[in-house]
């Protein structure tokens, strides 16, 4: 719009030949915006809302969640939909786009549209809705919490701090999960929380499996209490999902198969009483 309300001052200005081909120029950028509009349904209200039509300009390097932004600031500032860092970092912009789950701040428009220029966007799937694109989180987090995700320390603060040597196999496992940003793509992918709903998931055993490698941890076995119980690792159909939709690429399937076996092989040794649940 710059562009144009430059180009108008400058054409009521005296003429030139110059200022009459800018004027025209700034002209055909904007019908050609208009005519390139995206064609966005967005889910608005709770469970029981439906899609809205929004015809939204197409730019350059646009993300979806410029697509939603520029929906809120420029049509309807009703629309509710999170999001914080916009770099990748905060997993808090998490929604379904065109059938899929994803991060939409690192999401450029071009790589889901398939030729078209139809875009769908809805919350994450799997969690309650609060209110148009933004989902509940608290069953997810509260999963966290079950599967002993965090750490229990048994030093004090006059005590020498653990040393974990960076070659170990824990170390290097807790590595390779320990950068999840949380955004719920992987709950949202996961076919056996939508069947089952007390699975825990894939990003809450991801933690448990750093948690369970943390060599530094007071209760490791009590990480494997945590996730041998109903609706535990066992129930992981290992189809990899979780996986494959990973926006930060970490590997839940890799680290939910490591529990499997670290249960397995504390049960049949009899650390792990209680049993295991699938
Ligand atoms: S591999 Fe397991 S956790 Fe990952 S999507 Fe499949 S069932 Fe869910
Ligand atoms: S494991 Fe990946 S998809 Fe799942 S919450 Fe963490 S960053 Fe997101
Ligand atoms: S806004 Fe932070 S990851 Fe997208």
């Amino acid at each position: 719009m710059y562009e144009l309300y430059t180009a108008v001052l400058r054409a009521v200005l005296p003429c030139t030949h110059e200022k009459i081909t800018i004027f025209r120029g700034a002209l055909k950028r904007i019908a050609s915006s208009m005519a390139k509009a995206l064609q966005v349904e967005i889910w608005r209200g709770d469970a029981n809302g439906a899609f809205v039509r929004y015809a939204v300009p197409r730019e350059d390097n646009q993300t979806i969640l410029d697509v939603v932004t520029w929906v809120q600031r420029n049509t309807d500032p009703c629309l509710s939909y999170r999001f914080a860092c916009r770099v990748g970092m905060c997993g808090s912009c998490a929604m379904t786009v065109n059938g899929k789950p994803r991060w939409t701040c690192r999401t450029h428009v071009a790589k889901v549209l398939y030729g078209s220029d139809r875009l769908r966007i809805e919350p994450l799937r799997n969690l309650p809705i609060i209110k148009d694109l933004a989902a509940d989180l608290t069953p997810f987090s509260e999963k966290w919490q079950n599967a002993r995700g965090r750490f229990k320390g048994r030093k004090s603060r006059h005590d020498n701090l653990d040393r974990v040597a960076p070659a170990s196999n824990e170390r290097q496992q807790a590595n390779a999960h320990v950068e999840c940003i949380n955004c719920a793509v992987c709950y949202a992918a996961c076919d056996v929380v939508k069947w089952t709903p007390e699975y825990l998931g894939p990003a809450a055993l991801n933690r448990a499996w750093v948690a369970y490698n943390d060599t530094r941890d007071a209760d490791r076995t009590g990480v494997l209490r945590a996730v041998a119980k109903a609706g535990g690792c066992l129930h992981c159909h290992t189809h990899q999902s979780c996986t494959e939709h990973c926006p930060v690429e970490l590997n839940p399937a890799a680290g939910i198969a490591g529990l499997k076996r670290a249960t397995v092989r504390a049960y049949l040794s009899g650390t792990l009483k209680g049993g295991l649940k699938g």
